[in-house]
C-alpha cells in the first residue's frame, strides 16, 4: 500500500468519523444570534401583509395593514400613530414601518433565517458579512428593540453581546445549521 493511499484512508475516516472539533462551535455559533432575531420585538415587525403586537404576536389592533410601501395603508399610516420616539404605550422611532416582503420571517427556522440574512435576495442588497452587521449595529429600528418603551421585553442578549456573537459568526464564515433545525 503506496502513502498516498494510507493518507487518503485516514482522510476519509476522518471525514467519515464525523466533524472535526472546530465544527460543533461552527454549528452553535448562529442559535443565540437567532433567539434574537425570532425575538417579537423583531418578529413583530419581520412580517407579510401586517404587523404584529404583544410577546405572542397577535395582529395589530385596527386592521393596519403593511400598504403598497410597507407604511401602511393610505387612511392608516404607520406615522400617523407611531412618532419619532416611543410616546406612552405606542412605540415609536423616525420611520417606522415594516420591511420589504423578502424579510418576512414569521415562523421561519434557524437554519432558514441564517440563510435570508445573508442571501443579497432577501436582505435588501447587503453583499457582505460587514454590510448585514453593519445594519445591525447602527439600524435606529434595530436598536430600538433594546429600548422598547412600555411594559416591552428588550431580546435576550444585550445589544453588545449581539454584536460580538455576530462578529465571532462572521469570523466562522457565517456557518448556518443544518437544513430542518427546528430551532
Ligand atoms: C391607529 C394608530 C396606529 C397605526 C396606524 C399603526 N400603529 Fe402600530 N401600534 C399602535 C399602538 C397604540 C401600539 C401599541 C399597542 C400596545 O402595546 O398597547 C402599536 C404597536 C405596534 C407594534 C408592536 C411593537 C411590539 O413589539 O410590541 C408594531 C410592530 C407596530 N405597531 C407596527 C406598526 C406598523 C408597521 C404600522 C404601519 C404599517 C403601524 N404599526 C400602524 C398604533 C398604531
Ligand atoms: C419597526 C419595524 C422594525 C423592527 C422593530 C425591526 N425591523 Fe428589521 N427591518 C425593518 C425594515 C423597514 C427593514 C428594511 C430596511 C433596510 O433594508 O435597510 C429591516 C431590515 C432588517 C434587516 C436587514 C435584512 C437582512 O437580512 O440583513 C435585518 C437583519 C433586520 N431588519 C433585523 C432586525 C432585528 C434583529 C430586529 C430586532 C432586534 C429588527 N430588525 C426589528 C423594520 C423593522
Amino acid at each position: 500500500v503506496s502513502r498516498r493511499a494510507v493518507l487518503a484512508a485516514a482522510l476519509c475516516g476522518a471525514l467519515f468519523n464525523g466533524p472535526a472539533p472546530a465544527a460543533p462551535q461552527a454549528d452553535h455559533a448562529f442559535a443565540p444570534i437567532a433567539r434574537v432575531l425570532q425575538h417579537p420585538r423583531c418578529l413583530n415587525c419581520h412580517g407579510g401583509d401586517f404587523p404584529r403586537q404583544t410577546e405572542q404576536g397577535t395582529r395589530h389592533s385596527q386592521h393596519v395593514q403593511r400598504g403598497a410601501d410597507g407604511r401602511g395603508a393610505p387612511a392608516m399610516r404607520c406615522a400617523s400613530c407611531h412618532q419619532a420616539g416611543n410616546q406612552g404605550r405606542v412605540p415609536g422611532v423616525a420611520g417606522w414601518r415594516m420591511p420589504p416582503r423578502s424579510m418576512d420571517w414569521q415562523g421561519l427556522g434557524s437554519a432558514t433565517l441564517c440563510r435570508r440574512i445573508q442571501d443579497p435576495r432577501t436582505n435588501g442588497g447587503r453583499a457582505s458579512a460587514e454590510a448585514v452587521i453593519e445594519h445591525l449595529r447602527h439600524d435606529p429600528l434595530v436598536l430600538w428593540a433594546w429600548q422598547p418603551g412600555a411594559d416591552r421585553a428588550p431580546p435576550p442578549l444585550s445589544h453588545a453581546e449581539f454584536l460580538r456573537l455576530l462578529e465571532h459568526w462572521a469570523a466562522l464564515g457565517m456557518p448556518c445549521p443544518a437544513p430542518g433545525a427546528v430551532r
